[in-house]
């Protein structure tokens, strides 16, 4: 049978610029709207020249086969010469990016929102990753001004085997649906880069005991091939393993509120290493013992000056390291002992793509959960559980090393960077605009320039003093008050939201006071949370006396 193709007029939406990761929306929004789907595939197509393979999956969320079903249409009209679709439509985000870069892709086509709820009340998003394997950005443009798209109705494909069938369309085209194992390529990278053998028999000595939470997203087949069929372990370290297209009602987020399942369960005792995943399983959170957490901008100082322990980067080298503008600065303590350079880069992950492509970095991380390197053009969840274990196998057979332990060890060198987030969701966004505009008048006036507030933590009798205001470098990445001991305020308003604003308040102080290390990190920070909400009048603006989350 010959395919025909249609072209259908559409009108264009003003409202499909993507934010931090992809375009983000309501279920109910995305369906409620005409072509709403159609036109940001067809904008896709329109942006893009080189059409022979594109790359398909997602977390398997709500709404996910409807869309896959108009990639497929959409794809077999514009002359998309192969489709790789992951079976099911599964495919972790790391796993899109590490199949582009293998089979020479010319993009990927990644369906989630990432660790926003999903179901029919929660979101759904589209993102695209061009040929490096990274998120691209000229969609907008293209989306603004469509007029109409280019759809096989009638080609239908399954998607639950793994097969491949090629279609014939009008105007002599062929059309390739391939149908993968959603994680074998994914799995043979992680092989390549470590050392299986070693992370296995650490793990089977039985002395450690590991409990992985993917919270029903999409990493639940990932970590049981991996934990299970890989290193032998039992499937009771696995939990909310089944992706499910509502995540079973959680928020795929993996941070202290909302993982807290997991960490109720470490802090029980019996486990010595804990880890979890968001939706599409690029984001993690890396627990140890008794819920010792470590926050992401330490998981990424700790991996950075561990990471010739890693055969892939003993291979390698390690060229730099980059982090973005509201990480607090651990990893650039290991980057000055080290000798090696480290970028600061707006909040996104797209901005490391190009140090990456140029070699100037090998390692990168972000304050929200997320740690990668070159290997891909994603951050990846499960790599980061795998370089934890290879640090912990590599330290632990002659000391047994735990997480605590290795953390503290790394605070003795290095110091130790305190580091919290208030978000403040689902505020009016017009507060929030005020918000900034207000803080954007102490960086025009810089009243705030040299001015002095005491601290009250008894054991240091300084001030703060601010050093400067300013809008980070790349205008509207949010405030920095940064303080003369390098401490930090820094103010911005999330790009992944799907409706209203959500703003957030990061903040981090420096110390090589070794009496503190052991404090909690909100007794530290308390003064600083307290200065920089009198500063930005939080409460005036958004009308929150408390946030959301704190992380
Ligand atoms: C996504 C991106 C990250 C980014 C995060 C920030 O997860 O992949 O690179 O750090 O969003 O989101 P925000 O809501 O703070 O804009
Ligand atoms: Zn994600």
């Amino acid at each position: 049978m010959v395919y025909k193709i249609q072209q259908v007029e559409t009108t264009s939406y003003s409202d499909q610029k993507p934010g931090t990761s992809g375009l983000r929306k309501q279920v109910k929004y995305l369906t409620s709207k005409i072509n709403y789907v159609e036109n940001f595939i067809q904008s896709i197509y329109n942006a893009i020249d080189d059409k022979s393979v594109i790359v398909c999956g997602g977390d398997g969320r709500f709404y996910s086969d409807a869309v896959i079903d108009k990639v497929v249409k959409i794809s077999a009209a514009n002359g998309i010469e192969k489709l790789i679709i992951g079976k099911n439509g599964i495919l972790s985000t790391p796993a899109v990016s590490s199949i582009i870069r293998e089979k020479k892709a010319s993009g990927g086509i990644i369906l989630t929102a990432s660790h926003n709820p999903g179901g029919p009340d929660g979101d759904f998003g589209i993102k695209f990753n061009g040929k490096n394997g990274g998120p691209a950005t000229e969609i907008f443009e293209e989306s603004k001004s469509i007029k109409s798209y280019s759809i096989c109705k009638d080609l239908e494909v399954k998607i639950d085997q793994i097969e491949s069938k090629t279609f014939e369309i009008e105007n002599n085209k062929k059309f390739t649906v391939e149908i993968i194992d959603s994680i074998e390529t994914y799995l043979n990278l992680m092989k390549e880069i470590f050392d299986f053998n070693k992370i296995k028999t650490f793990l089977s000595k039985g002395d450690f005991n590991i409990l992985i939470d993917s919270l029903n997203g999409v990493m639940g087949p990932y970590t049981e091939k991996v934990f299970v069929d890989e290193f032998g372990l039992d499937k009771k370290c696995l939990r909310n393993y089944k992706p499910l297209p509502d995540f079973g009602g959680l928020h795929p987020d993996p941070n202290l509120t909302y993982a807290k399942g997991l960490l109720d369960e470490m802090k029980t005792g019996v486990y010595d290493f804990g880890a979890a995943f968001d939706g599409d399983g690029d984001r993690n959170m890396i627990l140890g013992k008794d819920g010792f957490f470590v926050t992401p901008s330490d998981s990424l100082a700790v991996i950075g000056a561990n990471l010739k322990l890693i055969p892939y980067f003993k291979k390698t080298g390690v060229h730099g390291f980059a982090r973005s503008m509201p990480t607090a600065p651990a990893i650039d303590q290991v980057a000055k002992k080290l000798g090696l350079k480290c970028f600061e880069v707006p909040t996104g992950w797209k901005f490391f793509g190009n140090l990456m492509d140029e070699k100037l970095i090998s390692l990168c991380g972000e304050e929200s959960f997320g740690t990668g390197s070159d290997h891909i053009r994603e951050k990846d969840g499960l790599w980061t559980v795998l370089c934890w274990l290879s640090i912990l196998a590599e330290k632990g057979t002659n000391d047994r090393a735990s997480v605590s332990e290795i953390v503290n060890e790394h605070w003795k060198i290095y110091g130790r960077n305190f580091f919290t987030r208030y978000d403040y969701e689902n505020c009016e966004t017009k507060g929030c605009d005020l918000l900034m505009e207000h803080l954007n008048n102490y960086v025009q006036n810089k009243s705030l320039e040299n001015k002095l507030f005491p601290t009250n933590i008894t054991d240091l009798s300084q001030c703060y003093v601010v050093e400067k205001v300013d809008n980070f470098e790349y205008l509207d990445c949010g405030i920095r008050i940064i303080f003369k001991d390098g401490s930090r305020i820094i103010l911005r308003l999330s790009g992944t939201g799907s409706t209203n604003a959500t703003l957030r308040l990061y903040i981090d102080r420096y110390t090589k006071n070794e009496f503190l290390y052991t404090e909690e990190t909100s007794k530290v920070l308390e003064t600083l949370v307290k200065i920089a909400l009198d500063l930005a009048k939080v409460e005036t603006f958004t009308g929150m006396k408390e946030p959301t989350v704190i992380t």
